[in-house]
């Protein structure tokens, strides 16, 4: 069975359009012009049980309105999900059991309250068994390294002590979907790397099936196999993270470590450079001559060692926002008149 599936998912969101100056304003108050912008757009894809996957997009592309429709924290204007079998915004009890949803920018725990005590409010909405409730809370703190932290006020707790309270407490009661939205957002890189090794040693241990979003292109290497690529609400790509440079790079990079020191202009003839540190030089050059340019320096130059590589993730995605960027004529869709305002 899938574990999520979303058919043609849409969601549109209507806002007002500020019209300039007073006459402006006096106009807009006897007819308003809404502006109806799709932050999610005909979106289709199906995840497995088990699978983790990678939700990437520009800020405003969409994953945290995909993520809220997927949690059924809201309704959609067309299309259909499935979560488990349940439509999600029907917000079932036996749903809500059996998905959690983290979000790096909102917590769900009482500041006031040391955690231990909202883990225990936790257990009373869920009724989880007290056995139950132990045995998770103990191997999950210790997995986190947060045992010594939990009957401290979450309101004196670090960032990322606090964030780590916070996916404590999604996943006090199992659940078998787990979203993550921004998870490792303003953490340190340790707090980030415990966080990321943390996830996937439990969906390795559980089987539970992962969501996550993240601008931090280190989290998803390590995390996912898989991405969907969101641009302004449309699904642009679904597929192996490996080849997502291949679709989208038109550059490959081309590392070569020289014997001995060569003449840049030269070496400008084969490729820009992209880095270079002490003999080793990397060099841009267009992904489909990467062989011809390799085989070049081979022969041209006094050549120890050379590699043909993949631009970093980090770079490929920056070239997929930016085209998102360039492309973008923001005209209002499907504008409409409301004469109730
Ligand atoms: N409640 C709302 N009312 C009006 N517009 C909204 C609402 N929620 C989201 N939007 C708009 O929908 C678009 C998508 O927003 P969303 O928060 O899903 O983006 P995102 O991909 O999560 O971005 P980020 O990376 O910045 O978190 C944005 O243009 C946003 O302004
Ligand atoms: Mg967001």
């Amino acid at each position: 069975m899938s574990a999520i599936e979303a058919v043609d998912l849409t969601r549109t969101f209507r806002a007002p359009v500020k019209q300039e100056g007073l006459w402006g304003a006096v106009r807009s108050f006897f007819c308003r012009q809404y502006r109806e912008h799709r932050a999610v757009q005909a979106v289709t894809f199906r995840v497995t049980e088990g699978e983790i996957v990678g939700l990437l997009g520009a800020n405003g592309a969409g994953k945290t309105t995909l993520l809220k429709l997927l949690t059924g924290l809201l309704y959609p204007t067309a299309g259909m999900a499935h979560v488990l079998g349940y439509v999600p915004w029907e917000r079932s009890d036996a749903f809500r059991r059996q998905i959690a949803l983290v979000m790096g920018q909102r917590s769900q725990l009482w500041w006031d309250l040391p955690a231990a005590d909202s883990f225990l409010l936790h257990r009373a909405m869920y009724r989880i068994s007290k056995a139950d409730f132990q045995r998770r809370r103990d191997s999950l703190s210790a997995m986190l390294g947060i045992a010594d932290k939990l009957h401290i006020q979450v309101r004196r707790l670090s960032l990322g002590e606090r964030m780590k309270c916070e996916i404590l407490a999604a996943l006090l009661h199992a659940p078998r979907v787990l979203f993550l939205d921004e998870p490792t957002l303003g953490l340190d890189v340790v707090a980030q790397q415990t966080v990321r090794d943390f996830l996937a040693a439990y969906n390795r241990e559980t089987g539970t099936t992962i969501m996550l979003t993240s601008h931090y292109m280190a989290d998803i290497e390590r995390l996912c196999q898989r991405v969907i690529v969101l641009d302004r609400g449309y699904l642009l790509y679904d597929g192996d993270l490996r080849e997502l440079a291949r679709c989208y790079a038109a550059e490959k990079l081309v590392r070569v470590e020289f014997a001995d020191t060569v003449r840049l202009e030269e070496l400008l003839r084969i490729g820009s450079i992209h880095s270079s540190y002490d003999r080793t030089v990397v060099l841009r050059v267009p992904r489909g001559e990467a062989a011809d340019r390799a085989a070049q320096l081979l022969s041209r130059f006094p050549v120890a060692d050379v590699a043909i590589e993949e631009p970093p993730l980090e770079e490929v995605v920056c070239a997929i926002f930016r085209r998102s960027l360039l492309n973008s004529d923001e005209q209002p869709i499907g504008g409409t008149t409301d004469h109730t305002a």
